[in-house]
């Protein structure tokens, strides 16, 4: 289905990136793994062979991101699909009013850094990739996906830091899209639910359990894979743009 398609996927180590460039390869593409150094990247990436190449990238450097686009050209020769997934969860309540203690500054910012500014690096220095593209015969160049969250728009107690980091992606998403009609790029955000992944497994079972429950249906977390199923979708459907699409059981966070 993705024969000669080249994608570029952060966060790609663990969770929904690394179901995501499964699905790609699984489909005839090829992939750029993008993680942290210390991840498990290189490992995901031999796992899944051949058509897979891992790069220590942290998603807030421009060098570090421009280096993976250009190892990306190197081997691959092109760049048609850009999948944020690199993130981080902070939790805090604005102020402890027991300890006096306001909300960690630096813990906000670096939640900003990398859930926002490190989505919005990615994608401005990825689009001069890929629009070298020729187009296609609608147009298209190529696709950028973002993954924000439920919390963008349904923020739980405690999630200030990054509910705001994944609205300012939400909120990017259109005026990007925007940006890049001209070249035939799409930009297309996915604001999942809970997904059964390392960062969620962090929580106590009977935690999740009851997190499942409060899901309408499928009362239960998402899988991976059922993310990087939007993904592919987002990929073949050139209709899909300037939208953030929700995916995640008809879930509305409560408090
Ligand atoms: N799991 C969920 O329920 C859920 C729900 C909503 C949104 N999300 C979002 O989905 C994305 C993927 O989450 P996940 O659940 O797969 O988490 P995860 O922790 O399993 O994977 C995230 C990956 O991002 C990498 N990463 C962190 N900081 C980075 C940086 N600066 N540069 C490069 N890579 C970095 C980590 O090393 C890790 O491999 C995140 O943006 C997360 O906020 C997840
Ligand atoms: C890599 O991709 C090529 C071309 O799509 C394919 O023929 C080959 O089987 C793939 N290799 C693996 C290990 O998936």
């Amino acid at each position: 289905m993705f024969k000669g398609l080249v994608g570029l996927v952060t966060g790609a180590a663990s969770g929904l990136g690394s179901a995501t460039a499964q699905q790609l390869v699984k489909q005839g593409g090829r992939v750029v793994i993008c993680d942290l150094a210390t991840s498990s990247g290189q490992e995901t990436a031999k796992h899944l062979g051949e058509n897979a190449t891992f790069v220590p990238v942290d998603v807030t450097s421009e060098q570090d991101v421009r280096n993976a686009l250009q190892v990306t050209l190197d081997k691959f020769g092109r760049l048609d699909v850009a999948v944020n997934c690199a993130g981080i969860a902070s939790a805090a309540r604005i102020y402890n009013f027991k300890k006096e203690q306001p909300f960690d500054l630096k813990t906000f910012q670096r939640t900003v850094e990398v859930n926002l500014v490190g989505t919005f690096n990615v994608i401005r220095l990825a689009v001069g990739l890929i629009g070298k593209n020729a187009p296609d015969n609608d147009g298209q160049r190529g696709v950028i996906i973002n993954t924000a969250s439920v919390a963008a728009f349904d923020g739980q107690i405690g999630q200030a830091a990054y509910s705001a980091s994944k609205a300012g992606v939400v909120g990017m998403t259109l005026p990007i899209a925007r940006d890049l009609s001209k070249q035939g790029i799409r930009v297309v955000t996915i604001a999942p639910g809970l997904f059964r992944t390392p960062m969620m497994e962090q929580l106590p079972e009977p935690a999740i359990k009851q997190l499942e429950a409060s899901v309408p249906f499928p009362p239960r977390l998402g899988h991976p894979e059922e993310y990087a199923l939007l993904v592919q979708s987002i990929i073949q459907n050139p209709m899909l743009n300037g939208e953030t699409i929700r995916l995640d059981g008809c879930i509305r966070m409560q408090p």
